[in-house]
């Protein structure tokens, strides 16, 4: 079976404990910290930046997996590969250069990633996505935790895995928004990599094994 990671999101652990939180989902066997970077101007939210990042980096061991949902992310790619993102994540619609933005991504020897809002057609990728080390498919609207799961999200899915299949590519699909227990056996069959999970995970008791029991179901 293709590996297949979990990326508990940091945006719905308790801010003042994140080492302790940080711990805590490394114990569990997380494969990848997914962070969510909010500007207030892309989304109507507003998270942290790479200050919080660089601290993050210098106490987990796991892969940093960081999520841009700011207005032109091309001017803070050298700021985030700096500050300890492993995976870099821009937003289509916010990218006037996609194609350069994934380029100066890879030059960093960064993982390139780009994600899609719920109304993006994965066809504005036709022309980068041989380069995309993954695609970022938003289940929900970006901006908050704990919503709803979009369910024609699906079709979007199996669009991005038959791309890959009909020419060879080999980014992975993350998907980021409302998963949990009910739709990841269903999201896995339809051939997701990466499941992001923010409340489904914090919001458990026991991490490892709200953890353990999503890998049960892969
Ligand atoms: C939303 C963020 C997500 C969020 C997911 O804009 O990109 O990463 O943390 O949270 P849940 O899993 O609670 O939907
Ligand atoms: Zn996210």
């Amino acid at each position: 079976m293709k590996n297949k990671l979990i990326a508990p999101s940091i945006l719905s652990a308790d801010f003042l404990h994140l080492e302790d939180e940080i711990k805590k989902i490394e114990e569990a066997k997380a494969d990848l910290i997914h962070i969510d970077v909010m500007d207030g101007h892309f989304v109507g939210n507003l998270t942290f930046g790479p200050f919080i990042i660089e601290q993050v980096k210098s106490t987990a061991h796991l892969p940093l997996d960081v999520h841009l949902m700011i207005e032109s992310p091309d001017m803070w790619i050298d700021t985030y590969a700096k500050a300890g993102a492993d995976y870099i994540t821009v937003h289509a619609e916010a990218c006037m250069h996609l194609h350069r933005a994934v380029q100066h991504i890879k030059e960093l020897n960064k993982k390139a990633s780009v994600s899609l809002n719920p109304a993006t057609h994965p066809s504005v990728l036709e022309y980068v996505a041989e380069d995309l080390d993954m695609v970022l498919v938003m289940s929900v609207n970006p901006g908050f935790g704990g919503q709803k799961y979009i369910d024609n999200v699906n079709e979007k899915i199996k669009f991005l895995d038959d791309m890959r299949k009909n020419r060879g590519y080999n980014y992975l699909i993350e998907v980021d928004g409302g998963v949990g227990e009910k739709n990841i056996s269903m999201l896995s069959k339809l051939g997701v990599d990466v499941f992001v999970s923010g409340s489904a995970i914090f919001k458990s008791k026991n991490y490892k094994e709200t953890i353990s029991k999503f890998r049960s179901l892969l």
